[in-house]
This record gives structure tokens, C-alpha cells and sequence, in this order.
């Protein structure tokens, strides 16, 4: 089935189609971006959500599209007790699928560290992203139960940086990555819901049809902090990439 693209869904830009439309389609808004301003500051995200997207932006670093050398990254979140050798770690995970395969500079590349934080010193991370000059894309995955970074729901809009005590559903949904869900860490560290829609502009991915009643509360139902993700319907410039199974009920 052949994707369709620019509806617009309140304001927001929503885009239901493959999976493989979506990592071209939103590439190639990362190749806009950086050819207008080589030195955009970007927001990534972990999980299964983005590899699709991280393969064709490598694709098209590769193919001499784009250059990331001038960019700087803040990436979402981390978990509490993992260091960034841990496979499991989100550090890990950004330097095996992205970081090490595109020419940003290692020292540019920031994700919040799961080792020795208190909730003082983590909202650091604010202060990183401000000095850095704000940043201008967001890419977001969302859980089943409407988290958008690790902001589990009830996490106050007014969130910054903070430290997180995961839920059970969202343990046992990232359980796959780790021998068993006892491994799962039972805290991460996470941009706050404010530091989210301080961005310029915010990509939102969702894939599946274990996604598509979150999908429905967030952009249908009333914006509240029961349901996280449904805070993007207050952002100005949000474009969404849904698959077909993702989109379902709307
Ligand atoms: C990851 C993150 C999470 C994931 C969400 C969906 O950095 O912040 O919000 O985006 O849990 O995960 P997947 O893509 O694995 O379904």
C-alpha cells in the first residue's frame, strides 16, 4: 500500500505509511535541516522504533548527502547503574547503530549518564542542551503505556532532566533487550517532558499495532500527563510517521 503524506491533524503534520517511506522521508528532512544549518543541534532516541531511520541516515551520510561533523546530539535518555561499554546501555546503543557509522565528533554526541547521578546533578543535561543553543529536532519514539523519553505517565509537564523509576510495563516491554526483565534497571535518566517541547521541531515515530490505542489517546483524547505523548498536540511543529498497524484506530 502506497503511503500518504502532509495530512494535517489539528497541527500537526502526520505521515501514515511503510516503515521504509518513513526512514527516507524523515532522512531526508534531516538532509534539509543540515544543509541549511550544518551545525543543528539534534534530540535522538533509542529502542526499536528509530533503526530504520539510523540506516538511512547512514545510507545517506554514506552516499555523500549529508555530514553530521558540525552537528551536536543530546539523545533522550539512559538507564541508572549502566555505563556506556554495557551493551544494554543506551550510550551502547547509539554508538553501534549511529554514532560510530556517520562523522559526528564522539565529543559532540551527549547522552545523559546512568552512572553515579542524583536528581541535582542530572538536570545538567538542561544546561548542556541550552549552552548548545536548543535543540532544533527532536526524534521520539513513544511506549505502549504514552511515555515519550522515559517520562512515565503522571511526570508533570513542567519536567526537566530527572530521574525516573521505570514502570513495570515499560520494564517488561524493553525486556527483549536483556536476559530477563530482573535485569531491566529499575530507574533511567530522562529529558524532562519541558526539555522535550523546548525543542524547535519534534519527528514522532510510531510503529505497530501494539502502538495504535496510545497512538489514538494521544493525538484524539485530551492532552493530560496520564498520557505523556498527548503533551505534542500543544507543540507547534510536530510531524508524525505512523505505519499502517500504528495508525489503525484513528
Ligand atoms: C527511547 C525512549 C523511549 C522509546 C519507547 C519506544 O530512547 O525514550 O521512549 O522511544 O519506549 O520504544 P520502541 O521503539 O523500542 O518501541
Amino acid at each position: 500500500m502506497a503511503g500518504f503524506w502532509g495530512r494535517r491533524f489539528g497541527n500537526m503534520k502526520i505521515h501514515i505509511c511503510t516503515k521504509e517511506q518513513a526512514a527516507q522521508r524523515a532522512a531526508e528532512r534531516y538532509v534539509q535541516l543540515l544543509r541549511e544549518k550544518p551545525n543543528a543541534v539534534l534530540g535522538f532516541a533509542t529502542g526499536s522504533t528509530p533503526l530504520q531511520l539510523y540506516a538511512e541516515l547512514v545510507r545517506r551520510y554514506q552516499a555523500g548527502d549529508v555530514s553530521f561533523r558540525n552537528t551536536t546530539t543530546f539523545n533522550l535518555d539512559e538507564y541508572v547503574g549502566l555505563d556506556g561499554e554495557n551493551t544494554e546501555s543506551y550510550r551502547y546503543f547509539m554508538d553501534t547503530h549511529l554514532f560510530s557509522k556517520i562523522d559526528v565528533p564522539k565529543g559532540n554526541t551527549h547522552v545523559p549518564s546512568g552512572i553515579g547521578c542524583t536528581d541535582a546533578s542530572v538536570t545538567v543535561y538542561d544546561d548542556l542542551i541550552a549552552a548548545a543553543g536548543g535543540i532544533d529536532l527532536q526524534l521520539l519514539g513513544v511506549g505502549r503505556n504514552g511515555h515519550i523519553g522515559f517520562n512515565e505517565p503522571g511526570t508533570p509537564f513542567g519536567s526537566i532532566t530527572h530521574i525516573v523509576n521505570l514502570s513495570r510495563s515499560t520494564r517488561e516491554a524493553n525486556a527483549r533487550f536483556f536476559n530477563s526483565v530482573d535485569d531491566v534497571p529499575r530507574q533511567a535518566v530522562s529529558m524532562g517532558i519541558k526539555t522535550v517541547m523546548n525543542a524547535r521541531a519534534i519527528l514522532f515515530f510510531a510503529q505497530g499495532e501494539k502502538k495504535a490505542q496510545v497512538v489514538h489517546d494521544a493525538l484524539c483524547g485530551p492532552v493530560t500527563e496520564d498520557v505523556p505523548a498527548s503533551v505534542l498536540q500543544l507543540h507547534p511543529d510536530v510531524e508524525l510517521y505512523l505505519d499502517f498497524d500504528a495508525a489503525k484506530l484513528l
